[in-house]
């Protein structure tokens, strides 16, 4: 373990701007520095970099971090790797912590398990290539399937004799103990004898990420169906089968250069796949996909391919569990194989290059695939066709990317030959139910939410931020031409109402406070509605809906069809007088720019903070830093105030 205080000082050094300079271009662009993002595909720089805050965030594709989480992105690397890496670069050196006697007490037992394991993948693969019994049964077996030595060797597989305990005998006898045996499932402990498990079997080694050997699954030779095909090892405290991913260790380079993953059935088809060059292929080994799996791809990718050998009713039957890969933000496509084959049979019987057309050109977006199917199904009947709508829809809902979201609503309004704007009133409805559902589960059940959320606080105050300058920019798009009243007295104590555009006030309010925004896109939009009402010409939602601009656009249709998001505090109170239209908008309109205020404000206090830990400080910094403090805390307060909130 890293000590905590290691940690700090790195911080402390470390630029960010220069440590992810050295993989990204950046330029510099006012306090932030700007690129184009490392992890997706762009050409207009979308990537900042704030040395301020020390994070990094792409408004394409939603990465962020901080120095460290870029460095475990970008390199695929664990987080105290990532630490070493960036301290390394510092010439920092680091320390770590040692474990307490009860950690040493848990690794142990780890290690322990781990060493017997990777014993017994030794001694299997021996068995394979040394052993008279190994090379005229196992060896044979896997030349019968086609494998080539050297994938047999890439993938470490062995064999298991045809012998009662030859395993734990030989384990034993090198002094592993039984206990470890039995807790890895190696060796059946009964009473008064012990078991190989595996005895009689091909072996498939199943690797960590880190390539130790953690578990196996073990095949028959023949094809006797009164035992099981595949044995596999139990459960244990180095393997937990739902945070495996079979071949992730030999295919996590190609998965993270290729951007896509392919995932298969099993163990052969991913052997198979290898044999064929493609190498970016993991199995989830019978079981669907779990969430810890999902998160396991979504380190090297946020592509996954499927590659599928079924009937259209089982595949149905996945479509489940393919709906939480889209929940985790990542695209899914599908690839039938034809009637009977697997990616294995495929494979075995096609050239390489056929294999590998075989699948890009029949790869096919999920949610269009499921579109497709389900269209097929409900052919010439109304009452299916609306309820598949709703099914589809439900399925693009869960895409947290509202750039995708708006493609996959163009594209399914196309098949189904349905009104775009009908189908986008629809998933705004769906979005809120969802929205008030995840709310209503976030109160009763703490992180339980299967998707990974950001751990670092600073990029969830910076996504607070955004939330604020967008539900700043949605009052401008949908209200910005109303009048905004002011009620004040003149000289003479009578009272007057003042009427301004909406738009208007917003504006003179943050200009003359010289208010930057965070995101670039709300920045643009606000200059863009800044120059309209100069020049008489307000732009509105549509105008923005039907902009040049990408971002600008999927941003502004996905506020058009989220904007319920936005409501005055008081239209939950029970027991008040019905308010005007006009009060709602004045009153929305001043909690939107205090809130957003109050947020900006705590951010700057936390820079505040942050700059008395500089190394070197002088005491002329710190007495300004206590100035800038003291007159921080004020403001807050004011705008705390303001909003009605009681101070902390
Ligand atoms: N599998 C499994 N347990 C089973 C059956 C299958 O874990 N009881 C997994 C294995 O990983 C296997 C994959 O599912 O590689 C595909 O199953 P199948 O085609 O039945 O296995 P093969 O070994 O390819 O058998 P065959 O030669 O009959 O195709
Ligand atoms: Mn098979």
């Amino acid at each position: 373990m890293i000590r905590h205080e290691t940690i700090e000082k790195i911080l402390d050094v470390a630029r960010i701007e220069e440590v992810i300079g050295d993989f990204v271009n950046l330029k510099k662009r006012g306090g932030n520095f700007i690129g184009n993002c490392p992890f997706h595909n762009e050409k207009t720089p979308s990537f900042a970099v704030s040395p301020a805050k020390g994070i990094y965030k792409c408004f394409g594709c939603g990465a962020s971090g901080n120095v460290f989480g870029f460095i475990m992105q970008h390199e695929h690397l664990s987080y105290p790797e990532a630490v070493k890496h960036v301290a390394s670069r510092y010439k920092i050196e680091v320390e770590e912590e040692k474990p307490s006697a009860a950690e040493m007490a848990q690794i142990d037992e780890r290690e322990s398990l781990m060493a017997v394991t990777s014993f017994a993948a030794d001694w299997f693969q021996k068995q394979l290539f040394e052993t008279e019994a190994g090379k005229a049964i196992g060896l044979s077996y896997f030349n019968e399937r086609e494998f080539r030595t050297d994938i047999i060797r890439k993938f470490g597989l062995g064999y298991s004799p045809e012998s009662r305990d030859a395993l734990t005998r030989q384990a034993i006898e090198n002094g592993y103990k039984l206990e470890y045996l039995e807790k890895t499932g190696l060796t059946i402990v009964r009473e008064n004898f012990q078991v190989d498990r595996f005895r009689g079997r091909v072996v498939f080694p199943i690797h960590n990420v880190a390539g130790r050997v953690i578990g196996f699954g073990a095949r028959i030779l023949g094809s006797d169906k009164s035992i099981a095909k595949y044995l596999n090892s139990p459960e244990s405290d180095i393997y937990h089968k739902s945070g495996v991913l079979y071949g992730l260790y030999q295919a996590r380079k190609a998965i993270a250069d290729q951007d896509n993953c392919c995932l298969v059935e099993g163990y052969t088809d991913v052997i198979s796949l290898h044999q064929a060059g493609i190498s970016n292929v993991v199995a989830s080994s019978g079981t669907s996909l779990t969430t810890d799996q999902i998160r396991m791809i979504r380190r090297y990718t946020r592509h996954i391919t499927i590659l599928y050998d079924g009937d259209a009713a089982g595949i149905k039957a996945s479509f489940r569990g393919i709906d939480m890969i889209l929940a985790a933000d990542m695209t899914v496509r599908i690839v039938l194989f034809p009637d009977g084959e697997d990616p294995d049979s495929y494979a075995r019987k096609h050239h390489p290059d056929e294999v590998n057309r075989f699948i890009s050109e029949n790869a096919r977006d999920f949610i269009l695939f499921k579109t497709q199917l389900l269209l097929d199904e409900a052919a010439g009947d109304p009452i299916k066709r609306a309820a598949l709508t709703g099914e589809m829809l439900e399925s693009i809902a869960l895409t947290p990317n509202a750039i995708l979201r708006s493609e996959y609503l163009k594209e399914c309004s196309r098949i189904m030959d349905v009104d775009e704007q009908t189908l986008t009133w629809e998933l705004s409805k769906i979005l809120r139910k969802n929205l008030k559902k995840s709310n209503e589960e976030a109160k009763s059940l703490p992180d339980a939410s299967p998707i990974a959320k950001p751990q670092e606080n600073e990029i969830q105050e910076v996504d607070r931020l955004l939330t604020h300058e967008e539900n700043l920019i949605r009052v401008l798009l949908n209200y910005g031409h109303r009048y905004f009243e002011i009620k004040t007295t003149n000289d003479n104590n009578e009272n007057i109402v003042d009427k301004y555009p909406v738009a208007e006030f917003i504006i003179n309010d943050l200009d003359g406070e010289e208010y930057m925004f965070q995101s670039s896109v709300y920045q643009k939009m606000f200059d863009e509605i800044k120059e309209g009402l100069i020049n008489g010409n307000l732009p509105n939602d549509r105008y923005f809906i039907n902009h040049s601009d990408n971002e600008i656009r999927n941003i502004s249709t996905n506020m058009a069809a989220e904007f319920h998001e936005i409501s005055p505090r008081w239209e939950t109170d029970k027991g008040m007088p019905t308010p005007t239209e006009g009060d709602k908008i004045s009153l929305l309109v001043k909690e939107t720019l205090l809130k957003l205020k109050l947020r900006k404000a705590e951010n700057l206090r936390k820079e505040i903070l942050q700059g008395f830990s500089q190394p070197n400080i002088q005491e002329e910094e710190i007495l300004s830093l206590q100035t800038r403090l003291v007159q921080m805390n004020e403001f807050i307060q004011a705008l705390k105030n303001e909003l009605g909130l009681s101070s902390r």
